[in-house]
């Protein structure tokens, strides 16, 4: 049984898609604990509705990115975990504390990466006119938003799409693919050896499509 922490900063929608795959028995993983850099996360009264231990560190306590992240592994090596979900969680993290959850940390991105790295994805879509647009599960690597794409769900971008359409369409395939493919990496389908992701023991060589949802 795979021991799961998830990290998280603000709703934690993607946090309660995952609760909710525990619930309906759709993991061989268990979220052992929720940890947040923000006290006012919503995703922390999800956890606790859910009996998740919770944990709150914020980087604002600490002179540098390097002593927040060593807070944050030792809360995780204390919570034993093997697997760590990023689900909203908004900040940069230090390439020593990549390296020590290398292959067993995921982030889901709201857009179609490598497209789109960073902040304010819907916005950026709309701005450059883009016909489709997605979200995107991947490894985490040292760079920002481009460790190897596991999996990726598309939209087509309406014409009546605003930002909020549009991330609220965006969260709808998250919720979907994230669970699916945690799962994945729980039970061994999914795995990470030499910087190369495996997906039922073959080299991964495109991120995954999921089913598109044209409307
Ligand atoms: C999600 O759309 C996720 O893809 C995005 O933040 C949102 C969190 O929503 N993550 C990033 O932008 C990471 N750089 P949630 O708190 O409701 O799960």
């Amino acid at each position: 049984m795979m021991r799961i922490a998830v990290l998280v900063s603000g709703n934690g929608s993607n946090l309660q898609a995952l609760i909710d795959a525990q619930i309906g028995h759709q993991f061989s993983g268990k979220i052992i604990g929720v940890l947040s850099n923000k006290v006012d996360a919503y995703a922390l009264q999800r956890a606790k509705g859910a009996n998740i231990a919770t944990a709150v560190i914020s980087h604002k306590d600490f002179p540098n990115r390097e002593g927040f992240d060593e807070a944050m592994h030792q809360q995780l090596l204390a919570w034993q975990v093997d697997l760590v979900i990023l689900a909203g969680f908004m900040r940069i993290l230090t390439p020593n504390f990549v390296s020590k959850w290398q292959g067993k940390m995921l982030n889901i991105h709201p857009s179609l990466l490598p497209f789109y790295k960073g902040i304010n994805t819907h916005q950026r879509v709309l701005n450059t006119g883009d016909r489709l647009h997605g979200c995107t599960v991947h490894f985490v690597t040292a760079e920002l938003d481009a460790g190897q794409s596991i999996a990726q769900s598309i939209i087509q971008v309406g014409l009546n799409d605003t930002t909020e359409r549009l991330a609220q369409r965006v969260h709808e395939l998250e919720h979907f693919i994230y669970p699916q493919v945690v799962q994945w990496l729980c039970n061994g389908q999914l795995s990470w050896e030499n910087g190369q992701a495996y997906f039922n023991q073959k080299p991964l060589k495109q991120p995954i499509q999921f089913a598109q949802f044209w409307n």
